[in-house]
């Protein structure tokens, strides 16, 4: 498996000019080790090409980098791609649950039809290198998320528990794992699958809570913490996410699924805490507004599987927070690249209410 994506080797990256897709498109051509990228992105309000600024703008990385817009629901691109690919790293989705919640249909044709259309195309390539026309099959790199485990209570999720999706955006992953796995059994696809946890760091979209809380506190406008904020999640740097994804192409075995598990467990609540202070800012700004339908109470990942290929979490989240909020400072242009379009329809309709109802919070520790 090393030769195929090892050094030299061409890799297709959908979704490569989002959060996650850009830092591991960064990353593998930071490597300098003679691998072809070539992305492929639809650019939704998601994708940016400036997070690709790095790699376009160093000659030797970019004559070795492809960009080319286009849907992974579409097979009349997709194919001529998947023909000329040692591997296919699919990234591509939309990602954010609120919006799943508010408009679903998006979720089911990136998730379920974007994936038939690349799972077809790496089958007829298969079934090429198995008829001689070509070296090798591709292999086929599905990400994914600990969402599709569902609500945590207590415990962590190990890979063989059963997937239980409780919104539109999980049950859309859900039911990309699902393909993904029929295709390797009844056709042979090399496939391998990663669940990372909720991950953190630059070039985040401002929607999630940790750029949404951080762009809020720096410009000193209120931060909507659903219900009590006692909701717990798994903190991974998008640079260990992206490492693991990596990991995982050179030395999962075929048709196993791995988590890529945190390195924080955290209620969201001390994560805000933690960012105010980051921010220069206090607990004046958080409003406690009405929850999210069907919201995850938990999630918990055991990475001991991963772990015992060799694979570890580098960044602490002490580190990782504050030089995320560091970035969005830095980096105002992109935040009002970010927050352009239909950022403020969308916020009011996801936040207008909610604010409207929204109560004040006392700081930790001042209680009564
Ligand atoms: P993102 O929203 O930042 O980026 C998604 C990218 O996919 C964008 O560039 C967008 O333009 C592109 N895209 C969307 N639909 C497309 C389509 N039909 N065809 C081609 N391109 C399309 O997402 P992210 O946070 O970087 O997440 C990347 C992947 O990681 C997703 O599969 C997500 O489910 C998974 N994931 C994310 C997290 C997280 O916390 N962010 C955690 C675990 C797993
Ligand atoms: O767990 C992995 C998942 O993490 C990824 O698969 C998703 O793509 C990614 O969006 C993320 O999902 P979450 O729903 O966990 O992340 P989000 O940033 O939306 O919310 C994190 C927590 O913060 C969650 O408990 C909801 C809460 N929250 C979020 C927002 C946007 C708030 O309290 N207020 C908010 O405004």
């Amino acid at each position: 498996m090393t030769d195929r994506v090892g050094p030299g080797a061409h890799l297709l990256v959908t979704g490569g000019a989002g959060f996650i897709g850009s830092e591991l498109v960064r990353q593998i051509m930071a490597r300098r080790d003679g691998t072809r990228i070539t992305v492929l992105d639809k650019l939704t309000y998601a994708g940016s090409r400036a997070n690709l600024a790095a790699v376009e703008g160093d000659p030797e990385q970019a004559a070795r980098f492809t960009f080319v817009h286009g849907d992974i629901a579409d097979p009349a691109v997709v194919d001529p791609l998947v023909a000329d690919a040692d591997a296919v790293l699919n990234v591509a989705a939309e990602t954010h649950v609120d919006r799943s919640i508010l408009d679903p249909e998006a979720f089911l044709r990136t998730g379920v039809i974007g994936v038939h259309v690349l799972l077809e195309a790496v089958r007829r390539e298969t079934e090429r290198a198995r008829a001689g026309e070509r070296p090798a099959a591709p292999r086929f790199l599905q990400v994914s998320t600990d969402e599709v485990y569902g609500d945590i209570p207590s415990g962590h999720s190990v890979e063989t528990d059963p997937l239980a999706p409780r919104s539109p955006y999980a049950a859309a992953k859900a039911s990309s794992e699902l393909l993904v796995g029929a295709y390797h059994v009844t056709f042979g696809l090399d496939v391998v699958m990663t669940r990372g946890s909720n991950t953190y760091g630059p070039h985040q979209h401002p929607e999630k809570l940790i750029p949404l809380f951080t762009t809020n506190a720096l410009a000193g406008e209120p931060l909507p913490m659903y219900g009590d904020g006692m909701q717990v999640r798994d903190w991974l740097h998008v640079s260990d996410h992206a490492a693991g994804i990596d990991f995982v192409l050179r030395h999962g075995a075929s048709g196993e699924a791995y988590n890529v598990a945190g390195a924080k467990l955290l209620p969201n609540r001390e994560v805000i805490g933690l960012l105010l202070e980051a921010a220069g800012r206090d607990w004046s700004l958080v409003r406690t507004v009405p929850d999210r339908p069907g919201h995850d109470r938990r999630y918990a990942m055991d990475g001991s599987k991963l772990a015992a290929l060799g694979w570890a979490p580098h960044v602490a989240f002490e580190d990782g927070l504050p030089a995320t909020v560091a970035w969005y400072r830095d980096h105002p242009e992109w935040v009002a690249s970010a927050r352009s379009g239909d950022w403020h329809s969308y916020y009011e309709r996801q936040y207008g209410a909610r604010l409207a109802a929204g109560r004040a919070v006392e700081q930790p520790g001042q209680a009564g």
